[in-house]
């Protein structure tokens, strides 16, 4: 017999034939008539399904009453027109085989009631059973398959940038290293200090200045002691690079991936954005709708301070030219000032990273972030410093060794174009999609400090 999965069979009823589903029951109750109803899911939707257990032609009652919320069951019969509200069709059951028992029901970490985040926090490893974590983990699906969509559509060819490397992309010293345990020997691995990626950027710039347009998606790694809603430890990104483009190609491709994606998923993924905009975020739908119909406000960061300035808003962080923004600036800038997703860009070369390319100022690089309501930055990037001199020089001006980057320097040597790329964080998205406020959230298992129960 032919196995189906309950959204399959909720989009398209196979009617009077036999059909088996398995899954993880929601809830049971039984009537007073002998009835027995069963909400039944397997996580391919938010929707369950209901299977009607009619007790005088069920010979097997014992697997009935040992049915209860959380157990893993196999149920075969025939779909039927449903009677009852909620759902078109149910299942009338002519078998069910119960597959895993719950041990004490009484304790089992997930009862059909509303649970804290903080609470399924504790428990991460049922987590996905719930309503609002099933949600989440099919949205994530959603957004990298259509992350590949959308860059391989534009022709952007995906490399597997390494996650063990030698080099501090970002240059904030916030890294993991790696080590190898050897019992005989302390020497390193690599007779060379190694450490988990903070970004994949700077391999994928090697490959950009070959390959044109390339993108790297995975995770990455920061031992940043942030303990707040907007930081993880263990993170993906998305990293497109592009050769032969200035920063008003990256803000266009960052508008274009953010719209395509959020449109998408308006399409195609309503019942979970809906669920969302019924339990997290009423304004769910509405600020979606919003994003995809509006273009990006683009200021410099120079206007930013002098908006920011005159606000008549008291900050906790006193507005000065060259202060790294804070999320109350970010919050202020995005929610309270332009309204919707805003690009800042030209940003102060001492609150950013050496490879950013110099401007003619000589005092602001050609970088952006992407600051959206609700979530602050979800998008930092730049065009690449792509002139060998100023590159050293920059690099030598903040101290850094050019030793263990004498490759990435080759390639200003060596058919240097000018370059460039961002990094889109996916749990950051992930948040500003569905409304959830806390990014420990929208991630199966979450790494921050003083946290790796699993
Ligand atoms: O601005 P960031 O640090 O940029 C880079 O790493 C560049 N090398 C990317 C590039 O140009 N290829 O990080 C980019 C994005 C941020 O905007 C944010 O969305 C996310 O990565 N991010 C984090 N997400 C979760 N937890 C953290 N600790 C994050 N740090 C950055």
């Amino acid at each position: 017999m032919k196995q189906y999965n309950i959204h399959q069979l909720l989009q398209n009823p196979i009617l009077n034939e036999p059909v088996t589903v398995h899954g993880w029951v929601k809830t049971c109750r039984t009537s007073k008539a002998g009835i027995t109803f069963v909400q039944l899911n397997d996580g391919s939707c938010l929707n369950n399904l209901q299977i009607v257990v009619q007790h005088h032609s069920f010979a097997n009652h014992e697997t009935i009453e040992q049915l209860t919320t959380g157990c893993a069951i196999t149920a075969t019969g025939s779909l039927v027109p449903s009677l009852g509200k909620g759902q078109s069709v149910e299942m009338q059951a002519t078998a069910i085989i119960l597959v895993g028992a719950i041990e004490h029901p009484a304790s089992y970490p997930i009862q059909p009631k509303k649970h804290s985040f903080e609470y399924l926090r504790e428990v991460a490893h049922l987590r996905p059973r719930t309503n609002t974590f099933g949600a989440v983990t099919r949205l994530r699906n959603a957004v990298s398959m259509l992350v590949h969509q959308y860059l391989q559509d534009s022709g952007f060819i995906w490399i597997h940038t390494p996650i063990i490397t030698a080099n501090d992309c970002e240059g904030a010293g916030q890294l993991f290293q790696v080590s190898a345990q050897h019992k005989e020997s302390t020497r390193d691995f690599f007779g060379h200090p190694a450490y988990l990626t903070v970004s994949g950027q700077l391999n994928a710039e090697a490959y950009c200045l070959a390959m044109n347009k390339i993108y790297t998606f995975g995770p990455t790694f920061r031992a940043e002691n942030s303990n707040t809603s907007r930081h993880l430890a263990e993170f993906w990104m998305i990293e497109p690079e592009i050769a032969f483009a200035q920063l008003p190609d990256l803000i266009e491709l960052s508008e274009g991936l953010l719209k395509y994606i959020i449109e998408q998923l308006l399409t195609h993924h309503q019942t979970d954005l809906q669920w969302f905009n019924q339990t997290v975020d009423p304004t769910c739908l509405s600020r979606l709708e919003h994003l995809c119909q509006h273009a990006f406000t683009q200021m410099t960061y120079t206007e930013a301070i002098h908006q920011l300035q005159h606000s008549k808003k008291t900050f906790e962080f006193p507005v000065q030219w060259g202060l790294d923004l804070q999320s109350e600036h970010e919050r202020y800038l995005s929610e309270e000032w332009c309204k919707k997703a805003v690009f800042i860009t030209d940003y102060p070369k001492s609150i950013k990273s050496f490879y950013m390319r110099m401007n003619d100022d000589e005092q602001t690089v050609a970088a952006m972030d992407l600051l959206v309501p609700g979530m602050g930055e979800i998008i930092g990037g730049s065009q690449r410093e792509d002139r060998l001199p100023v590159l050293k020089e920059r690099m030598q001006s903040l101290g850094i060794n050019p030793e263990p980057l004498q490759w990435y320097l080759e390639l200003r040597q060596y058919g240097s174009v000018p370059h460039g790329g961002f990094g889109l964080g996916l749990e950051r998205l992930l948040c500003y999609i569905t409304g959830l406020t806390n990014i420990r959230d929208v991630i199966p298992f979450p790494r921050t400090p003083n946290h790796i129960k699993y």
